[in-house]
């Protein structure tokens, strides 16, 4: 089973992309609802946290963590590889290599929660990859918030959105990397605001492929559509906001259970 942790609800994203790639294995989800948002918390803070939650997957019989915060990418990998004796993945690196390898003037940009664009982990990595490359990163704090709330076609969000982008658009980025979870949830509006020509890297994407290559799936054209896998969704607080987003974001009826950290 694959056991995926989130802050809160934007790692359904990544979880989408796995039940699309990995048709056949089981996931558990945990939601860390009563502790969101990471992105505004302290790098100790984030580690603690996650440290918990994958303690709490471990527990549920998780054989491979993936976690689907870029925030606690960020700051917790290395101390939840360190402690556990599993496979861990992260968004961070597939998603800078998929934005190195699709920007053809390698002139990227990033947004993410303050956490995450302070961290300097996407630079880093997309620079190990591509030195020539620039990279403009903007944290967009607002946006979390407004996923979580559900507010996706509101003409306030789309304008909190306008005023993030309009530093990206004026340096002419061919690519633009959604560096947080919950964004792939305003994609339409991103795309919309920043222009069609440039391309949106969704690291759920980039997750579902590279966990596929280290389970050896085969190419996803050939993936088989499977009906026997289970989806287990926990939360740290039960919100009935949650259950509306979550349904959303995985186009299918869910049920959510309260998990006791
Ligand atoms: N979804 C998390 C991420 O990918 C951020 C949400 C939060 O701030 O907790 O960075």
């Amino acid at each position: 089973m694959i056991g995926v942790f989130d802050s809160g609800i934007g790692g359904l994203t990544v979880v989408r992309a796995l039940l699309d790639r990995l048709p056949g294995h089981d996931i558990t989800y945990l939601g860390d609802t009563a502790r969101t948002p990471y992105g505004s918390k302290s790098a100790t803070t984030i580690v603690k946290y996650s440290l918990k939650n994958t303690e709490f997957l471990l527990r549920q019989g998780a054989r491979f963590i993936v976690i689907a915060c870029n925030t606690a990418s960020s700051y917790a990998f290395q101390a939840v590889r360190d402690q556990f004796n599993v496979p861990v993945f992260e968004v961070i690196g597939p998603g800078a290599h998929l934005a190195v390898a699709r920007s053809r003037r390698q002139s990227i940009g990033v947004i993410g929660t303050r956490a995450t664009i302070a961290s300097g982990v996407y630079e880093a990595k997309i620079k190990q990859e591509a030195p020539e490359a620039r990279v403009f990163a903007v944290p967009c704090p607002l946006l979390v918030p407004l996923v979580e709330e559900g507010w996706i076609n509101k003409p306030e969000t789309a304008m909190i959105v306008r005023k993030y982008l309009h530093p990206l658009k004026t340096r002419q980025i061919d690519t633009l990397i959604l560096g947080c979870t919950h964004y792939p949830v305003l994609r339409h509006v991103i795309q919309r605001k920043i222009g069609a020509r440039v391309a949106l890297v969704d690291s759920a994407e980039a997750i579902a492929e590279q966990l596929a290559a280290f389970l050896g799936e085969p190419p996803a054209f050939v993936a088989q559509k499977d009906t026997g896998r289970r989806l287990t969704l926990f939360v740290t607080d039960v919100a009935e906001q949650f259950q509306k987003t979550a349904q959303l974001i995985l186009r299918q009826p869910v049920i959510i259970h309260q998990a006791d950290l």
